[in-house]
């Protein structure tokens, strides 16, 4: 009896620490608030969501849109720039507030962090060297694909079967193909087409976006588990600037074809 006594308490307080544990890492509204910035972690290498310009700042959709939801908060954007694959771990752990990076909502995914609501659907495009002989996607079935590490195009090629180049740069997931180490690069849809459009303007050898996705996925944002009063508060401003035009604007300033998480 003791023991059993002396166990559930152990449990108990082992419970108490990891809930503990648990709340600091979150960005809770008043924490947020009280430091007057929100502190987002992104890739910088996913035009037309975010991407660096000619001077060095990084700009795109998601930086607008955060652009808007911190007016709104009333606090500064603070912009922290890092790989892909460092942005959930580093959001998990507490070390930023959000994660803004063209992340796409899995159900694994949410084991580790909230998202707030969808704000755009977007898939997972295959791009092929023009004249390849694969044209769809069951002719990639087994095929070799450069993909960026840490991306739901890796884990998805990986559990389908394909033979998966991972490069921690987008730039180095197109050279791969470019260069006939594999055979397709799988990637965002939107991202693809953006990036398919500056290579073929400046190259000879001209790159493909296939018609037939991969996937479709869900974009939303990332924050820690404790964060659940910024997520229903975030939440409320996306909906309104989903349903008063706002973000479908923002896609169109980067001529970027928005379809709407609401279908
Ligand atoms: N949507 C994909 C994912 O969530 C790819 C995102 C890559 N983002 C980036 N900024 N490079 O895994």
């Amino acid at each position: 009896m003791k023991k059993t006594i002396a166990m559930l308490l152990a449990v108990l307080l082992l419970a108490m620490t990891l809930t503990a544990c648990g709340s600091t890492k979150g960005a809770p509204l008043a924490k947020i608030q009280k430091a007057g910035k929100l502190t987002i972690a992104t890739s910088p290498d996913f035009p037309p969501f975010e991407s660096l310009n000619g001077d060095g700042k990084v700009e795109g959709i998601e930086i607008e849109l955060l652009e808007k939801i911190c007016q709104e908060l009333g606090v500064e954007l603070d912009i922290q720039q890092m790989d892909f694959d460092s942005v959930l771990p580093g959001v998990q752990a507490g070390k930023f507030d959000m994660g803004v990076s063209g992340i796409s909502v899995t159900e694994k995914r949410q084991k580790n962090v909230l998202f707030t609501d969808p704000y755009c659907l977007a898939a997972q495009a295959i791009v092929v060297v023009e004249g390849s002989p694969i044209t769809c996607k069951a002719d990639l079935e087994g095929k070799s694909v450069s993909v960026q590490t840490g991306t739901t195009a890796e884990s998805f090629c990986n559990e389908n079967g394909y033979k998966v180049s991972s490069f921690q740069a987008n730039n180095d997931a197109q050279s791969a193909v470019v260069q006939g180490k594999v055979d397709a690069w799988v990637i965002d849809d939107l991202t693809a087409a953006d990036m398919v459009k500056a290579y073929n303007a400046e190259n000879d050898v001209k790159l493909v976006v296939l018609d037939e996705p991969m996937t479709t996925e869900p974009y939303a944002l990332a924050m820690a588990f404790g964060s659940e009063d910024t997520v229903k508060k975030i939440n409320e401003i996306l909906n309104q600037l989903l349903s008063d035009g706002t973000v479908a604007a923002i896609f169109e300033k980067y001529e970027a074809p928005f379809t709407s998480p609401k279908n």
